[in-house]
């Protein structure tokens, strides 16, 4: 079974073609950076022309990469939400036209639940398992126990994770995006010069807060000696291993919880774009270890967004025999746990 996934929700135009053996024939992302660089955060209005300019044609490309035609193609999956609406309505409108004119099944995926999944594609993970997603827009822990079964133990009050890197990039004059950039700067920088607050440490409900730490390094930040590139260093790595530690800390309850809910001490699943963040792995492998667990993580480019993980998730919702009406509605809001396995009903 050969399925052609599409995702555009955010800066990123992806296209991939993955099969029920777990293999990845073709894996494109074409990232938007330089346009949207200019203003420092992603332009919803120009994410959504990009993709219209570039998807058609990445389809292509990726066809021609898995040397495969549309003949061959079992179901057609794109990104139905969450994320900016007017990039998810391109990707979804190409997905539906090409599933009509093909008479193919469409999948309707939802973004979080391929994040969720990516680790069944990578590692041929078993269900169940305890899910840190953390990404640009997400913070939350999640106890996965099959495909359209997710129970929330906790998401983030204020700020995701991502966001935080994102800030904090920002604060330092780093470029966008974040996340990336901080971690550079913060391999060469000593944790220890700042003290920043870990927000929630500690706390049983399984819940984060990045705002206050924001405010921190602001302030930080702000009284930096001028031309001090030791301190901005320094200052990056203080705020990583915040993060690391209240990451860290949430997941070590959350695999608590966990185990005595389902019996199981895992595995550890963590997934989204700061799961690309090797100090961050590290931290959450340690964790992990110590409650007689383990990490699973996807290789750093699938933790980034991209078409492999949706067109995986619209494998496994195809496999399971659903079927997405061409109606369905894009959506910018859609809460993993309000997912089910057959969700058009
Ligand atoms: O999953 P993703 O690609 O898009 C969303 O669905 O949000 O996540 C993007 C987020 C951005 O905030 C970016 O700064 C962050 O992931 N990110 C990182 C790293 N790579 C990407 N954060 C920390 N360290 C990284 N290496
Ligand atoms: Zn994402």
């Amino acid at each position: 079974m050969l399925v052609l996934g599409i995702e555009t929700s955010c800066d990123e135009t992806a296209v991939a073609l993955v099969d029920d053996a777990r293999r990845i024939h073709a894996n494109l992302v074409l990232s938007q950076l330089d346009e949207h660089r200019p203003y420092g955060g992603v332009v919803p209005e120009i994410a959504a022309r990009s993709h219209l300019a570039e998807l058609p044609g990445l389809v292509r490309r990726a066809l021609d990469t898995a040397a495969v035609s549309l003949d061959q193609v079992h179901g057609i999956a794109a990104t139905a939400g969450p994320g900016l609406i007017g990039g998810v309505f391109v990707g979804v409108m190409l997905a539906k036209g090409l599933a009509a004119a093909r008479g193919l099944p469409f999948l309707a995926v939802n973004h979080l639940e391929g994040h969720a999944l990516t680790v069944r594609l990578t590692e041929g993970l078993a269900y169940p398992y305890l899910l840190l997603l953390v990404s640009g827009g997400h913070c939350q822990l999640v106890a996965v126990e099959g495909l359209g079964r997710y129970r929330a133990y906790g998401a983030t009050l204020d700020d995701a994770a991502g966001e935080a890197f994102d800030k904090t990039a920002k604060l330092l004059d780093l470029p966008y995006p974040g996340g990336p950039a901080v971690e550079r700067l913060a391999r060469g920088g000593d944790p220890a010069r700042f003290a920043l607050p870990r927000p929630l440490l500690g706390r049983p409900e399984l819940n984060f807060s990045f705002a206050g730490l924001k405010t921190a390094v602001r302030q930080a930040a702000e009284a930096l000696p001028p031309g001090d590139a030791q301190a901005r260093a320094d200052l990056a790595a203080a705020f990583q291993a915040a993060v690391a530690d209240v990451l860290a800390d949430r997941a070590k309850r959350a695999l608590a919880r966990f185990q005595a809910e389902t019996g199981q001490a895992g595995p550890l699943v963590v997934a989204g774009g700061v799961a690309a963040n090797a100090a961050l792995r590290a931290a959450l492998a340690e964790t992990a270890l110590r409650a007689g667990s383990r990490l699973v993580a996807p290789p750093p480019a699938l933790c980034t967004d991209n078409a492999a993980m949706i067109a995986w998730a619209g494998l496994e919702r195809l496999a399971a025999g659903q079927r997405d009406p061409l109606d369905f509605a894009a959506r910018p809001r859609w809460p993993l746990d309000s997912l089910t396995l057959d969700q058009a009903a």
